[in-house]
């Protein structure tokens, strides 16, 4: 009873503050994506993503060591691919000498102990830029999860540790699983995207990668059919348990800042290592509102992020990464 407890006393100053602060943030928390083009010397800055850049394969050498060097140790990759390797079938994603093979390689060979997860879905290697097959207007469930099992098998065989599958077709966690098992790469984990949601906060991802959907007649211009109605929470569950029935070893909510309260019930309600991905979007806010002199951007930085621990992540998925480590340390 006031005034026999006074909160304010907690709070005097950073001493205490530090004292009885609930949460940490520190370089373990951190899955940092990675975007990687063809080419040589190639290091190109996102327009909608300001400072951040897309490698080639000898300039994303020095950035993995540079992450190392930070106490960063996993990273999460994707891919540009070409125009002309694109098609429905993503045949280009199961060439052992592709892009994301070669890049998953690159990155053992600089780094060996860094722990590297590879981008599953279609969607970079899509002429449609879906993340699954595309027949008579629909996205084919079925023949789409036999491919993902073949491109997780083809990144497990180039030295992937996981596959991250963010693709949202049905059971293609268990399909994955199978081909993995079924293939010796026992060891192999996966970190499935498992409630993920429709979102317009993935506007400059799909920028980075020319990966949005296209816009043609008979061709969905969203990806609602796979992806969650951002209306809805219990079906986050639902996904959530049949991908850790399936075999996920990581499970992920993504959005992020605007989901947290999805976060933190998957945290409550499943024992596996939860993942939040601070996508495109919320980058793009913070660095443009920063720019315009509106936001401190450190702060906001720090602020959102341990918004991701106080709800309960136990890994963040963030571009915000470097800079967030660079801060704290
Ligand atoms: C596609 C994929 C997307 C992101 C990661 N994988 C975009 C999408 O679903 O359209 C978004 C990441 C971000 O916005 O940072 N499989």
């Amino acid at each position: 009873m006031y005034p026999l407890r006074r909160n304010r006393r907690l709070r005097q100053n950073e001493a205490i503050r530090s004292l009885v602060r609930e949460n940490y943030i520190t370089p373990n928390d951190f899955l940092v994506p990675l975007f990687v083009v063809e080419g040589k010397g190639v290091k190109e800055e996102i327009a909608s993503m300001p400072n951040y850049f897309r490698y080639s394969l000898d300039l994303l050498e020095g950035e993995v060591k540079q992450l190392w060097s930070l106490g960063l140790k996993s990273v999460l990759l994707f891919v540009k691919v070409p125009d002309n390797l694109k098609d429905n079938k993503g045949t280009e994603a199961l060439n052992p000498n592709g892009l994301m093979q070669r890049a998953v390689k690159t990155v053992k060979n600089v780094c060996p102990d860094m722990l590297v997860m590879t981008d599953v879905a279609l969607d970079p290697y899509s002429v449609y830029g879906h993340d699954g097959i595309v027949e008579q207007g629909m996205i084919i469930n079925d023949d789409t999860a036999d491919v993902l099992a073949e491109m997780s098998l083809s990144h497990a065989e180039a030295g992937a540790d996981f596959v991250a599958p963010s693709d949202m077709m049905d059971g293609r966690i268990m399909t994955i699983r199978e081909a993995l098992e079924d293939n010796g790469f026992t060891d192999t984990g996966i970190m499935s995207y498992s409630a993920k949601y429709a979102s317009a906060f993935y506007g400059p991802f799909r920028d980075a990668l020319d990966s949005a959907p296209v816009d043609l007649v008979d061709i969905p211009k969203d990806k609602k059919t796979y992806q969650m109605d951002f209306a809805n929470r219990h079906e986050a569950l639902r996904e959530t348990e049949m991908d850790v029935d399936e075999g996920a070893d990581i499970v992920m909510v993504k959005p992020g800042i605007a989901y947290l309260d999805i976060v933190r019930e998957v945290k409550n309600e499943f024992d596996v290592p939860v993942a939040v991905y601070q996508v495109s979007g919320e980058y793009a806010m913070i660095k443009a509102a920063a720019e315009k002199g509106w936001l401190d951007h450190d702060q906001v930085m720090l602020e959102s992020t341990m918004a991701f621990k106080r709800a309960g992540a136990d890994i963040i998925a963030s571009y915000f990464a470097k800079d967030v480590v660079k801060l704290i340390s």
